[in-house]
């Protein structure tokens, strides 16, 4: 997914979804779960002040899922409703639904009062880009029984809003535009690079690569030497670069010389960590109070 980030894109995205936050009772906000910070918008909560939210914690499949347990007690701790996701394989889409009946009791309660017992809640889904919105609205309508999605218009809403019926009692609106994350924040970038979220095109992958064998020496120190058959164990604090081309030299990855195609062990490293074969890794570590 290329997608640039521009100021006037943002304002309109915000003023859109602003507008689009009447017709629904629920946001489902998703983020990475290997970068629950860095993945999330930062004026998101300003945004939609006091409807409720639910946070989706996806790629959890990818995530340590100690670390997720920690993010979703933190979560909680906020106030907010987190639940771990897999919309590769649907793990966590019934856990989502019934927390989101939960999020809206009293709403469904006053409905029922004025006798409107069984209207859908509606549902609005926000995230970056990448964080797999397409691949959870898709989870959504293949279980809702209607095979194809069900598209239709409602009367009084601008004419490019569209409605999915996703089953179970629940309508999805159509995403009113791509969040941006905080991108101006170096570390933000990064992360996000690391994942996959960024166009690999604009980056250095062999220093963002050395990044990476830094952070993962530090936060899971067993899984490199693990995949690559490297020894780390005795040096701490290796410079990412030396951790490189061992792994290169490891895996045959030699120019004329013998020296290691270092941008080859990269563009692997790299594809390594983002397709989960490092191991279920969290970048972004949560505190809690909660020692789960
Ligand atoms: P977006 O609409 O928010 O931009 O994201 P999209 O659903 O297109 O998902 C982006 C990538 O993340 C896709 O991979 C998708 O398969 C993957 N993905 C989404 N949710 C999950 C998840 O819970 N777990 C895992 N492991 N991956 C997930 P892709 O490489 O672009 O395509 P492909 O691998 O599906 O071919």
């Amino acid at each position: 997914q290329a997608v640039q980030w521009f100021p006037g894109h943002m304002a309109k995205t915000r003023r859109k979804i602003t507008e689009d936050l009447k017709l629904v009772e629920l946001i489902a906000e998703l983020v990475d779960a290997r970068i629950p910070q860095s993945s999330s918008n930062p004026v998101l909560r300003n945004i939609i002040k006091s409807k409720p939210k639910i946070v989706l914690l996806n790629k959890s499949d990818m995530a340590d899922p100690v670390q997720t347990n920690r993010w979703i007690s933190r979560y909680r701790e906020e106030g907010t409703v987190a639940i771990a996701l897999d919309s590769k394989t649907g793990k966590g889409m019934s856990a989502f639904f019934q927390a989101a009946r939960e999020v809206l009791k009293e709403q469904i309660a006053a409905w029922e009062r004025k006798g409107m017992r069984g209207r859908p809640i509606r549902i609005m889904v926000l995230g970056i880009p990448n964080v797999g919105k397409s691949s959870f609205i898709n989870r959504m309508l293949a279980g809702s029984g209607a095979g194809k999605a069900e598209v239709r218009d409602k009367p009084g809403v601008t004419r490019e809003n569209r409605w999915f019926t996703v089953g179970k009692g629940f309508e999805l609106l159509d995403t009113p535009g791509v969040l941006w994350p905080k991108f101006e924040d170096p570390i933000v970038g990064e992360h996000l690079a690391f994942t996959g979220a960024v166009r690999d095109e604009i980056l250095d992958m062999e220093g963002l690569a050395c990044r990476l064998l830094e952070l993962l020496s530090t936060l899971y120190p067993q899984a490199i030497p693990y995949r690559y058959k490297v020894d780390l164990m005795q040096e701490s604090n290796l410079p990412g670069y030396e951790i490189l081309e061992r792994i290169g030299r490891k895996r045959g990855m030699l120019i004329s010389g013998g020296e290691v195609d270092t941008e080859r062990a990269a563009i692997t490293v790299l594809d390594e960590y983002r397709s989960g074969k490092l191991g279920r890794m969290t970048l972004e570590q949560a505190i809690s109070c909660d020692k789960s």
